[in-house]
């Protein structure tokens, strides 16, 4: 996200546009927690995690009176249109606070879950699923050694994006998202995928939220149906989302943000900028938030086969 911080500060002012940061995003637009940027505001910060001007969940501002505040600050402060970077959550508040005072408002997809409509690639995926693939093949020399079955979990509440294309990045042997039903006869289809012939280790990738308690709950089912497996469990929680970006997120960070600053000038507002077949695309919001992104199922296929 620094990136695409920097990307919008400088596009901005070589444009001739001056620029606030506007700190903890929806609370510090409410709160006025707006700080005038220069260049040198955002130097040094490509390749850094994480967010140089915070962010923060914000119940307020799904009520009208949290927006009404928020529109207030951009009166006193002399803001005229904003860029925001952020998810779902970001993009839907963002369309809900242009409807009612007609800001100009483009965004910028930042999300590791890579779930938003129109757009090839969110900002943050590239990163979290190379930290993914990392983690796999170190987890990979225990499992292969001591001939165990483990269950890797990663993030995605509500898309499998990482996953799958995690699992087919580290070569695991199944992967368990939330856009296919579990099925019953998971377990087994597992056993069958991982441990046979050659195989003597098998490591599934299991999103988040695709199983009511995650990837412990299916372990503790293995033990019981499967005692003969040693079934061990991963959770790889936050590091998905820290530490530096790959270049590929940076590349994708710079050209978004460099895009939404020349949408604005271009008078374009309520579309957050995409990129498909590698050309920059303005997605309107309502696409963004309420078309589900589909995945691509065969990918499924490709982990089966490639395994084994
Ligand atoms: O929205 C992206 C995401 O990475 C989800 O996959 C995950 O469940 C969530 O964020 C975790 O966010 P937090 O730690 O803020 O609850």
């Amino acid at each position: 996200m620094n990136a695409g911080v920097r990307a919008v500060t400088r596009a901005a002012i070589y444009n001739g546009v001056q620029v606030k940061a506007i700190y903890r995003g929806y609370r510090g637009l409410i709160s006025g927690e707006v700080v005038p940027f220069q260049t040198q505001n955002v130097s040094n910060i490509i390749g850094h995690g994480g967010t140089i001007i915070k962010t923060a969940r914000c119940q307020e501002f799904h009520t009208p009176e949290g927006r009404a505040q928020a529109y207030e600050t951009m009166q006193k402060e002399g803001i005229d249109a904003l860029v925001v970077l952020g998810g779902d959550g970001t993009i839907t508040g963002a369309r809900e606070f242009s409807a009612e005072y007609n800001v100009p408002i483009v965004g910028v997809p930042c999300t590791i879950d890579n779930d938003l409509y129109g757009t090839d690639h969110t900002i943050g995926y590239d990163t979290a699923l190379n930290t993914i693939t990392e983690a796999v093949d170190k987890i990979r020399d225990t499992a292969s050694s001591h001939e165990r079955l483990f269950f890797v979990e990663v993030m995605g509440r509500d898309a499998g994006f990482l996953a799958l294309n995690g699992g087919i990045a580290s070569g695991t042997e199944y992967a368990i998202i939330p856009e296919v039903d579990t099925q019953d006869d998971q377990l087994q289809q597992i056993i069958q995928s991982g441990f046979r012939k050659s195989k003597n280790s098998s490591i599934v990738l299991v999103a988040e939220g695709a199983i009511e308690g995650g990837a412990m709950a299916l372990a503790e089912r293995m033990k019981k149906e499967y005692p003969q497996y040693n079934a061990q469990v991963t959770i790889l929680g936050h590091i998905q989302r820290g530490g530096s970006p790959s270049a590929f997120d940076r590349i994708v960070a710079s050209r978004m943000g460099l895009a939404a600053v020349e949408a604005l000038l271009e008078g374009q507002r309520n579309v957050m900028i995409g990129i498909r077949d590698n050309d920059i695309v303005y997605v309107p919001f309502d696409k963004a938030i309420k078309i589900k992104k589909q995945i691509n199922r065969q990918q499924l296929d490709t982990i089966r086969i490639l395994s084994i």
